[in-house]
């Protein structure tokens, strides 16, 4: 049995986000194909993600240099346990399913702050005489992506999806290629079509979506 986390980084209600929705169907029919698999949920907007910021740097200083955590004020304690639960979660999983919107090029902020929550030096990768080298090899990835023009053919760039596979990679785990929902705000016309498209995208990308495919 694996633990597929399902990230959702759009805000707005799962039959509004494209890429969400194009994932549930990728879900479901992994639901089919892997039925003893379990799904944990993250809805992004909808949770207390801690930020990386002057008191969780200057926490994590002073734990290094002996610092006991009883020694920190609640506030803070409840933040440093808030991120380590969101760093084990991610390493307790095996499979992680990814939808987001791109947003200005990038990521939702959110997105972005839940990612810093997983990549952690230590626990997620560590460093080697021969650089960093991530410690989930023995993981799946796959990036659901929302875009209003069109990226995947290479000729606009954008720097969410690049980001979201190199980190997954940077940590080890094996991503599969990404599904885009793509073109839909520069051609409203097509967006049943281009919804197909997607989700047949999707069914069969589900099939790769096991441990056999990639002898893990
Ligand atoms: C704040 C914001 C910024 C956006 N920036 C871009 C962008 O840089 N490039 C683009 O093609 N579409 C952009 N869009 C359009 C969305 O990517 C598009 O509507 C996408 O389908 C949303 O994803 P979702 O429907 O999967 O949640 C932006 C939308 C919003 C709300």
């Amino acid at each position: 049995m694996s633990t597929i986390l399902f990230i959702k980084s759009s805000p707005l209600p799962e039959p509004q986000s494209r890429s969400t929705r194009v994932a549930r169907a990728f879900l479901e029919e992994c639901k089919r194909l892997y039925p003893e698999d379990r799904v944990i949920e993250l809805d992004l907007y909808n949770m207390d993600i801690p930020l990386i910021d002057a008191s969780l740097l200057n926490a994590w200083g002073q734990l290094r240099n002996g610092t006991p955590f009883d020694q920190f004020d609640e506030q803070l304690q409840d933040k440093l346990g808030k991120f380590d639960a969101l760093t084990q979660q991610f390493i307790d999983a095996d499979k992680y399913v990814i939808a987001s919107p791109l947003w200005n090029l990038g990521v939702p902020p959110m997105l972005k702050a839940y990612l810093d929550t997983v990549a952690v030096a230590g626990k997620t990768f560590h460093y080697t005489e021969h650089g960093a080298e991530g410690l989930l090899s023995n993981k799946l990835g796959i990036h659901f992506h929302g875009t209003g023009g069109v990226y995947s053919d290479g000729v606009q760039n954008a720097y969410a999806d690049p980001f979201i596979k190199g980190l997954l990679a940077f940590l080890g785990v094996k991503v599969l290629p990404t599904v885009y929902v793509e073109g839909i705000d520069s051609a409203p016309h097509m967006e049943g079509e281009i919804i197909d498209k997607a989700i047949n995208e999707a069914l069969q990308a589900a099939a790769h979506f096991n441990f056999d495919k990639f002898g893990g």
